[in-house]
């Protein structure tokens, strides 16, 4: 039977000292990546709430303010995905609830307008979530249900009598879009009538959603506070990445009792794992992108993975830190990282390619193949060669007006170069106006073409593949 410091062996008592009884124990390497791994999961609320401090205290004080003056307000915060506005509204609203001068006074009331089938389904799931009475004299239709709920979010409601307020988080606001936009007008407007015990925070993406599709509400003097998160950039997204990095060695140093009283939190992280400058080209790639800190966390989540895998392969399961030491190559370098990159971030040509609308992607496969067996393609034989190639497929016959478009378009994006051929011997211009005696190339290699488009749809496959055996 295997024993342990402080475990009974063959039915006998050992005698263990007190100071080996409390000797901490050495995780395993496969411990630590797996802590790693979570701490650097999404799912995983961070225990600070950094990086985003100034967004963090204006939300914070508008309903702080809310409170204090116990009068109704609206606030919009927008900003692209993965920037923190979800969480930093989470943050705001738990420490509103900590704080013993609001604690009791504010009701918060939180819901994700996504997982409504309708947009007036707002009005019944708003009344079940303040307490609506249920039974014989609830509400039955919606504009019963938003009669009751505005009664409730008023000083004559119930929590409004005593002086409370209630915070009403909508986060994807955007889903409760629709023609008249009667939901959202209405929802802006509770806050800003007369006996309101109500503050909204709508949370979405677009940063005109309210200037465009609510006009009304600026003549009504109901237009919400506006807050815009920017993109990460890369300090932020190093920070936010290097913090999880630290939480999760704090839990591991608690979980072998080596913790310590003193650690200090702002400590910069030792990055056990990963070499600095990997995690430095991460940020620096995302940043650069879209600054959005999830694909961040999963590039390097995906990047302890490899470490996983590769511990796992070498048997270095139940091997501690002395092994980590004597075998330092267990990291994510440079090198690593810049092959996640690669492979999960690919090359801007590509995400362009992907995100074209079908009738460009058409015309660039059409152009693609074209180009690669005859040089000096002009507009006019291009659109031809379309008509003539989805011929039998059902899309929609071109115009030469909407091709020579479709054309600039593609120019705009970068993936095709047109050029003028007024004469053949002075140099070819690139032009700005598309003519159907414009000149065309495609920019991009035939094979990279060919690897993002074709898995896209069966006709892709066929023409590109065309195009491959009649080079052959
Ligand atoms: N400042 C931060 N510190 C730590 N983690 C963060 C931070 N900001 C974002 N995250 C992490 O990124 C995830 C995405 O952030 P969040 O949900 O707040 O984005 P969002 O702006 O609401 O995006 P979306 O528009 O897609 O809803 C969070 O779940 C969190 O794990
Ligand atoms: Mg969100």
């Amino acid at each position: 039977m295997k024993t342990t410091g402080n475990s009974v062996s063959s039915g006998t008592f050992e005698t263990v000292e007190p100071k080996e009884l409390f000797k901490p124990t050495e995780p395993s390497v496969l411990f630590k990546l797996r802590k790693l791994q979570d701490y650097l999961h999404i799912s995983t609320k961070p225990s600070r709430f950094i990086a985003r401090e100034k967004e963090f205290k204006q939300v914070h004080d508008f309903i702080a303010k809310g409170m204090d003056t116990g009068k109704g307000d609206s606030m919009y915060v927008c900003g692209s995905p993965g920037v923190g506005k979800t969480l930093c509204l989470q943050f705001a609203v738990d420490t509103i609830k900590a704080d013993p001068a609001y604690r009791t006074k504010i009701k918060v009331v939180q819901l994700n307008a996504m997982r409504l089938a309708d947009p007036k389904d707002i009005y019944s799931t708003l009344y079940r979530l303040l307490g609506g009475r249920k039974g014989q004299g609830a509400p039955t239709t919606a504009v019963e249900y938003a009669d009751a709920v505005k009664a409730m979010l008023s000083t004559e409601g119930k929590r409004g009598r005593d002086g409370g307020m209630t915070l009403i988080v909508v986060d994807e606001i955007d889903f409760l879009l629709s023609k008249a936009q009667t939901v959202l007008y209405r929802l802006f407007e509770w806050p800003r009538s007369r006996s309101s015990a109500m503050m909204l925070i709508g949370i979405a993406n677009s940063i005109d959603l309210t200037n465009r599709f609510l006009p009304r509400l600026k003549q009504r003097f109901c237009e919400p506070k506006l807050l815009v998160f920017g993109a990460y950039n890369k300090d932020q997204l190093m920070d936010i990445v290097s913090q999880r990095i630290r939480e999760s060695e704090r839990e591991v140093e608690m979980a072998s009792g080596n913790e310590s009283d003193t650690a200090d939190e702002d400590a910069p992280a030792a990055l056990t794992y990963f070499q600095k400058a990997a995690v430095e080209l991460c940020a620096r790639k995302v940043a650069s992108r879209s600054g959005d800190v999830r694909k961040c966390l999963d590039i390097c989540g995906q990047c302890v993975q490899a470490l996983e895998d590769q511990a796992g392969k070498e048997g270095r399961e139940e091997e501690g830190d002395t092994a980590d030491t004597q075998k330092p190559s267990l990291m994510v370098k440079v090198g690593d990282m810049m092959r996640c990159l690669s492979k999960t971030m690919g090359s801007p040509v590509e995400k362009t390619m992907k995100h074209l609308p079908a009738q460009q992607q058409t015309v660039l496969c059409v152009a693609a193949i074209v180009t690669k067996h005859q040089d000096d393609v002009k507009v006019y034989q291009l659109r031809e060669q379309y008509l003539s190639m989805t011929k039998g497929y059902g899309l929609p016959r071109l115009s030469a007006a909407m091709f020579s478009d479709i054309v600039s378009a593609l120019s705009v994006s970068g993936l095709v170069k047109v050029t003028s051929s007024k004469s053949a011997r002075s140099k070819q211009r690139v032009v700005q106006e598309v003519t159907r005696l414009s000149q065309v190339a495609v920019c991009v290699a035939f094979d990279e073409l060919r690897q993002v488009l074709a898995p896209l749809n069966t006709f892709f496959t066929k023409i590109l593949d065309r195009g491959e055996t009649s080079a052959n």
